[in-house]
């Protein structure tokens, strides 16, 4: 008796709805899948280059032409270790850049 019940207990501990119960406890949801980075094309592509050192935010906050982000990866490359990213992953990184984190500042996050 004393074991059947010990086993029911262990079932449902290990059981994927325990565990996934447990996980999402207590979590916030996430409102948008890049963080404050405008969802559009080569957002994921920003994402995961710029926040590995940073957060989205100190880029977002900016406001410059492409050419200025243009500058600015170089700068990334050159004083801060950033690994150098070229061909067309870069061309989508600034056209995402000089699109939405323009001078006029579009989506500057006021949160
Ligand atoms: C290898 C690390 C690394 C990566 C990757 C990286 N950065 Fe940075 N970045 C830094 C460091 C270090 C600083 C300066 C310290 C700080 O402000 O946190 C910085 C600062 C900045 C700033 C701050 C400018 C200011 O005046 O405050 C901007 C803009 C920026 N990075 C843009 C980018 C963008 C865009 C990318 C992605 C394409 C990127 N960074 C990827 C390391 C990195």
């Amino acid at each position: 008796m004393r074991t059947a019940f010990t086993a029911a207990v262990l079932l449902f501990a290990c059981s994927p709805a325990a565990i996934v119960g447990a996980a999402d406890f207590g979590k916030a949801p996430e409102p948008e899948e890049f963080g404050l980075m405008v969802r559009a094309p080569g957002a994921s592509e920003t994402f995961y280059a710029c926040t590995p050192c940073h957060s989205e935010r100190i880029v977002v906050q900016q406001g410059l032409t492409r050419e200025q982000w243009d500058e600015a990866l170089v700068w990334m490359v050159e004083e801060h270790e950033m690994e150098p990213i070229e061909g067309d992953a870069r061309t989508v990184i600034l056209d995402y850049l000089a699109a939405h984190y323009g001078p006029d500042r579009p989506n500057f996050p006021h949160r």
